[in-house]
């Protein structure tokens, strides 16, 4: 069975209460339930992480490499500055989607870069909690 990692990134942690005009109501822990659902529907093994720190999150990506089939990576904040999580990406070697429930082209200019875009295949954001199952549904044909 092929297996997907869903890595969240700082803060996200926080999610329900943190911004909900943003972010939305949804907590991390429903979101986690939707994505369970969703990858059983579509057959695949899922992992479900959520760091606050950037190294926890490069060690995942490393391990990412032998132990899932791809990723989908909402980075959070790290996003717009980790050329760390860039080059984990590329040494993964697996195909990673990157993730935002927010459109963080509406958003404040230093939202606008993304340092892991051009290392990713495809970018999903501004669609909130949603965003998760779209990402599951492209990833699908990828692994
Ligand atoms: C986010 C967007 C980031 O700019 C922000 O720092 C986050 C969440 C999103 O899901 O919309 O923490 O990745």
């Amino acid at each position: 069975m092929k297996s997907v990692l869903i890595l969240n990134g700082p803060n996200l942690n926080m999610l329900g209460t943190r911004q909900p005009e943003i972010y939305g109501s949804t907590t991390m822990e429903d979101i986690h339930a939707a994505c369970a659902a969703k990858a059983k529907a579509l057959n695949i093994a899922l992992a479900f992480e959520q760091s606050n720190h950037e190294g926890r999150m490069i060690d995942l990506l490393h391990a990412a490499r032998t132990e899932h089939h791809g990723v989908i990576l909402n980075a959070g904040a790290y996003t717009h500055t980790s050329i760390a999580l860039h080059d984990a990406i590329i040494a993964m070697e697996r195909p990673c989607i990157e993730l935002h429930l927010s459109n963080v082209h509406a958003r404040e200019e230093f939202r606008h870069r993304s340092m892991i875009a051009p290392v990713v295949v495809g970018v999903i954001a501004g669609f909130g909690a949603n965003g998760y199952q779209l990402a599951l549904d492209a990833i699908s044909p990828l692994l």
